[in-house]
């Protein structure tokens, strides 16, 4: 596990290999099992492989070009009527369900990458037209996954600046 949380890297170059069906449930399954407030799983996935659908979403994100060469886009969403009291709780349920969607690829050999969407409400409304997300269901991130091209070296991030001992 630690090897997996270390060796989990972004990856935005893919070769022409396809995610298998297989692969792409086992995704699913992982970004499932994540912790949720309440255990309200508030979470929804548009699994995308259509190219013309990358290409619309490259037109309106930025940052989202490694998608040309990506077998598939799963793009996580929130409902925001599976809520809390009223607080909006999927946006951190729906980031864990990121998170191990990143590890599970790592741990099946295959490479990937966040792209963020929430909280730019522009870019929201854009990714909600192209999916036809109906209103209650607002997109969080797109992570683009592919067979990878390169294999980045895992990171250690740790800051001992950063760590404070009961109190600041
Ligand atoms: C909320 C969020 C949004 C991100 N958006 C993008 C993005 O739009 N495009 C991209 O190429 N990478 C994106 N990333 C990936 C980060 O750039 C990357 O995680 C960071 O540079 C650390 O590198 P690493 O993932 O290889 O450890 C995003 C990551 C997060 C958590």
């Amino acid at each position: 596990m630690e090897d997996v949380i270390f060796k989990r890297r972004s990856v935005r170059s893919y070769t022409d290999q396809q995610v298998t069906k297989e692969q792409e449930e086992k995704l699913l399954r992982a970004a499932m099992a994540a912790p949720s407030a309440r255990n309200l799983q508030p979470w929804e996935f548009i699994v995308m492989r259509d190219k013309s659908n990358f290409e619309k979403i490259m037109s309106v994100h930025p940052y989202s070009k490694m998608l040309k060469e990506a077998s598939l886009a799963i793009i996580v969403c929130g409902n925001e009527e599976r809520n809390l009291e009223g607080l909006p709780y999927w946006h951190v349920d729906c980031a864990a369900a990121i998170q191990n969607i990143l590890l599970e690829v790592t741990n099946l050999g295959l490479g990937a990458v966040w792209l963020g969407v929430y909280p730019r409400e522009e870019r929201m409304e854009q990714i909600a037209k192209i999916c036809e997300l109906p209103n209650h269901i607002k997109p969080l991130g797109i992570v683009s996954v592919g067979c990878p091209k390169n294999h980045p070296e895992p990171a250690d991030r740790y800051d001992a600046s950063k760590v404070h001992f009961e109190k600041w």
